[in-house]
């Protein structure tokens, strides 16, 4: 086969390689198989010696042209291989910004946590400290330091888990009061949120596990008009603008006198309707100044000072404001209602 000829059926099989040659490395080792050192291309320059010396200058100039040939269209499929390859990863990285997505469920406030979280901002504010204590309390502190000694008629409306004798579950967060006396110097302004235990039955205003905040303050000359304006400022921060107190006479053996507070009805602004009854009125918690025998007890001298305290049942804040009207919703944890919250 003369030279021509090789080189003819070279370049055919240089075409039908590459044209099946998706990849740099299969186009390096068609070169290298043609072009390299041990190439077919270079096999025949080197097979030159062989033909007559006449010959050898035409022979010599076909295999120069061919090589410049195969080497141009190397390089012309590699830069085509290269654009390719650049494409395809183009496409892979491709971010298709109109595809829909799962949005992640993201967690929302429990309603207790909320009210509980904006009324200790709000007392913080009026210059309360955040105090918490035990759930498992000593019947000394439930009872005794709150003047309910045993068999005192005011343990009856109290339901006790008792863990043993002289240990129960609080049944309120009055016994901080206690802790607070205790471990602190007048003045003294404490709130105190938290659980609290009772053996109730589940209904929908009932739960033996519920939430308080208690609030004590401490100091010479605290009276009445001071509890009124402390949950004055509380009834407008937690309900809006308008919204006041109503003092009614009651009793508890913590405080002498003891009060009942009910809120503006804040559905009707005090105009009226299903929710307060037609009264305008809410009742909403309980306080009163401290009865100076607690004082005693707790190591504050009564002659000097004076305090008030009140508790304030959480799960009924929440429920009015946020118009829940069954106090299970807030312990089932069913997420179409905690969703609401967000
Ligand atoms: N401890 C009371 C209860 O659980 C609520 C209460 C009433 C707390 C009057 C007080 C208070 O501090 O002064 O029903």
């Amino acid at each position: 086969m003369g030279v021509k000829e090789k080189i003819s059926e070279l370049h055919e099989r240089m075409l039908s390689e590459m044209a099946s040659a998706e990849n740099r490395q299969t186009l390096e080792e068609i070169r290298v198989h043609m072009l390299g050192k041990k190439g077919e291309l270079t096999a025949l320059l080197r097979s030159m010696g062989q033909l007559a010396p006449e010959e050898r200058p035409a022979a010599g100039q076909l295999i120069n042209e061919a090589r410049e040939k195969f080497t141009g269209m190397i390089e012309k499929r590699a830069a085509e291989i290269k654009v390719r390859e650049r494409e395809l990863a183009l496409e892979r990285e491709t971010l298709d910004v109109t595809q829909p997505v799962e949005k992640p469920l993201i967690g929302s406030k429990h309603p207790i946590n909320r009210v509980m979280d904006e009324m200790v901002e709000c007392f913080t504010g009026l210059g309360f400290e955040v105090l918490e204590g035990p759930e498992v309390e000593l019947d000394h502190y439930n009872f005794e330091l709150m003047n309910i000694p045993k068999n005192h008629p005011a343990r009856d409306a109290q339901d006790t888990f008792y863990v043993d004798d002289n240990i129960v579950l609080r049944t309120h967060t009055s016994p901080m009061q206690a802790r607070a006396m205790l471990t602190r110097k007048p003045p003294i302004r404490v709130i105190c949120p938290g659980r609290v235990y009772r053996a109730d039955e589940v209904d929908a205003t009932h739960s033996p596990v519920f939430h308080q905040m208690e609030g004590l303050v401490i100091d010479k000359d605290v009276n009445m008009a001071d509890l009124r304006g402390t949950l004055n400022a509380f009834a407008e921060r937690i309900y809006g603008k308008g919204i006041t107190t109503r003092f009614r006479p009651s009793f508890f053996p913590f405080t002498e006198p003891s009060t009942e507070v009910d809120l503006t009805c804040s559905a009707c602004h005090g105009a009226g309707c299903r929710i307060c009854k037609g009264t305008g009125w809410i009742e909403v918690l309980g306080g009163g100044m401290v009865n100076p025998k607690v004082l005693e007890m707790c190591g504050i001298d009564s002659s000097v000072y004076s305090g008030f305290a009140f508790g304030i049942g959480l799960e009924r804040i929440a429920m009015l404001r946020y118009g829940i009207k069954d106090m299970r919703l807030m312990y089932e944890g069913d997420v179409r209602f905690l969703g609401q919250f967000r």
